[in-house]
């Protein structure tokens, strides 16, 4: 029996490599490995081997059926669906062409990110980044917003609990930043802020990117310097600016500053809502309540600070009228950038 099953194992296993049409494959696993086949017919009358012989023999011809059904497998996936002759011989072209990788690239968002960051970086600004899960006191109470604060309204929070929230703005980190140093300070602090908004120029979670100065005889024209660099830097050196008077509850003066409109030049179209101008940032003097909150002497130090939005300014760089393209991860759009 054990002779037998070698020798069959053997006919079989040259039988296959002697196969060259894929028909024929169909005929080897009917006579081989079918129900009716050599292999079953041989397991059959493992009822007359000895007892004692019996496991042996057994294994024996599981081991050679695998082996024989393996190796048919192999035959089989290799010609599948190819119906060609088995043994036609593999070229490999080599002046094909090869297959082109999907290259991928940095998000718009993050391209304008690194942008701003990069040129703060070149005015003598530190990068500082702080947790996107905020304390009330850094968001809004340091921040001269206290409860009740009318102010409040303007932001559409996240409340985890009561007193934790998903920061609203990056100015917390403005704070932050003077807890633990003394002045100079010099920073930026981008990243992401959320707030409970959405429509085509708001998403609930968005970038800014804060920038403050503490030194002693900071003025307002050292703000305005810093944001006319800034401005003429991600848009271009022609570009008109103004600073508009507005209201912050941490800056004092405060302003908006606004771009002539990318779109018609100042001249006035819908974008610009007919106005020639379009706002880019809020920004102003440190207001001497923050500089107490943190125990800095608002009669020593004086500070600017100026906080904008990534995807505005993307939005306007690019000439996008809809917010909510950066974040739907179409990417026939974001291959543009
Ligand atoms: N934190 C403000 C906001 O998200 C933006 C801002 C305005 C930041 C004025 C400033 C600033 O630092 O001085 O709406």
């Amino acid at each position: 029996m054990e002779e037998e099953l070698l020798r069959l194992k053997s006919e079989a296993l040259a039988k296959l490599a002697s196969i060259s049409q894929v028909g024929e494959l169909e005929d080897f696993r009917v006579k081989y490995l079918g129900r009716k086949g050599l292999f079953t017919g041989l397991m059959r009358s493992l009822g007359t081997v000895s007892t004692e012989d019996r496991p042996r023999v057994g294994k024996l011809a599981n081991d050679v059926k695998q082996e024989v059904e393996s190796e048919f497998l192999i035959r089989q996936g290799s010609k599948e669906g190819s119906g060609q002759a088995l043994q036609q011989k593999v070229v490999t072209d080599l002046s094909l062409p090869g297959r082109a990788l999907p290259l991928g690239r940095l998000h718009p968002v993050t391209q304008i990110m690194e942008e701003v960051c990069a040129i703060f970086e070149g005015l003598g600004f530190e990068v500082a980044e702080g947790p996107d899960v905020e304390v009330d006191f850094y968001n809004f109470e340091a921040l001269n917003i206290p409860k009740h604060h009318p102010a409040r309204d303007m932001h559409d929070t996240f409340y985890v609990s009561d007193s934790v929230l998903l920061r609203t703005h990056t100015s917390p980190m403005q704070v932050r930043a003077m807890e633990k140093r003394q002045p100079p300070l010099r920073m930026i602090a981008p990243g992401k802020v959320y707030r409970c908004d959405s429509d085509i120029t708001h998403t609930p979670m968005f970038h800014q990117v804060e920038g403050f100065l503490v030194d002693r005889k900071v003025s307002f024209a050292d703000l305005k310097g810093i944001l006319s660099i800034f401005i003429a830097r991600i848009f271009d050196e022609h570009t008109s600016i103004r600073f508009r008077p507005s209201y912050f509850p941490f800056t004092e003066p405060s302003a908006e500053v606004d771009i002539a409109c990318v779109m018609c030049g100042g001249k006035g179209c819908r974008v610009c809502k007919q106005t020639g101008w379009l706002e880019i940032l809020g920004a102003g003097l440190i207001d001497p309540e923050v500089f107490k909150k943190i125990g800095y002497d608002p009669e020593e130090y004086s500070g600017f600070a100026f906080g904008l939005g990534i995807e505005r300014i993307a939005m306007l760089k690019y000439g996008i009228n809809d917010i909510r393209l950066y974040y739907e991860n179409d990417l026939r759009f974001l291959s543009q950038f």
